[in-house]
């Protein structure tokens, strides 16, 4: 009986997952970026990714968030300034290419029937994410993910990106649960340990054999790909 009730109290809720990187596979852009300026993809790809999160950090800590651009915005203006930065030539046309692709990610090969396996436990699924509303239902819709979530959260709703509390918030007011009912999973070791420090169980996918931060918190688990979040939930 301790144990029923145990396990019962124990067992997560719900899901919410990152997208860009997490379920969203941005690896082909770094190709298409190869494509436009061979010997340089690797690079810009990186630098793009690097400014973009660095302006979602401006834009939330500067001036009560005066500042505030959604995503699709700030990845532009990341995309301008890493060309800049490496004295590429950035056309029209090749901006419109890579944007383009940052619009229609394809999805990582498990997600599919991760989600499905989650909605057959009658777990609560989701995204919580920096991505705005418009290019997340792109997204969501492009992988054909649509039927398999129920929230997808954009942290737009209230202007400040992640890792504002207020950002994290967002998966706890959408779902009616506490963080601590919620696994998050993210690939970006900054989030997962955010989320971490914010009160959610956290699940960080390292696809590439990173290190995670140096900051004195660990994620609640770690995993290789989306399969390893069904271990938070043991088949009955
Ligand atoms: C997101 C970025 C951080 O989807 O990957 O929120």
């Amino acid at each position: 009986m301790e144990k029923v009730r145990a396990s019962a109290t124990s067992q997560p809720k719900a899901v919410l997952f990152d997208a860009y990187g997490t379920l969203f596979d941005v690896y082909s852009v770094g190709l298409v970026a190869e494509q436009l300026f061979p010997g340089q993809g690797q690079a810009l790809g990186q630098l793009w990714r690097d400014k973009q999160i660095e302006y979602t950090r401006l834009v939330t800590t500067s001036n009560h968030g005066t500042h505030y651009q959604p995503f699709w915005q700030l990845t532009q203006a990341g995309l301008r300034y890493a060309c800049k930065r490496l004295k590429l030539t950035l056309t029209p046309e090749a901006e419109l290419q890579l944007m383009n692709q940052y619009r229609h990610l394809s999805a990582f090969p498990e997600n599919r029937d991760v989600l499905q396996a989650l909605k057959a436990r009658g777990i609560t699924t989701g995204i919580l994410s920096n991505g705005d509303p418009e290019m997340l239902g792109i997204a969501v819709r492009s992988a054909g993910l649509e039927g398999l979530m129920d929230h997808v959260i954009s942290v737009d709703a209230v202007r400040k990106y992640k890792t504002h509390p207020e950002a994290y918030a967002l998966g706890e007011q959408a779902t009616g649960l506490r963080a601590t009912q919620i696994v998050f999973v993210s690939s970006n070791s900054w989030d997962a340990l955010a989320a971490t420090w914010y009160g959610y169980r956290t699940l960080w996918v390292n696809r590439y054999a990173l290190p995670f931060e140096e900051l004195g918190t660990q994620p609640t688990r770690t995993g290789n790909t989306l399969n390893d979040v069904l271990g938070f939930f043991p088949a009955e």
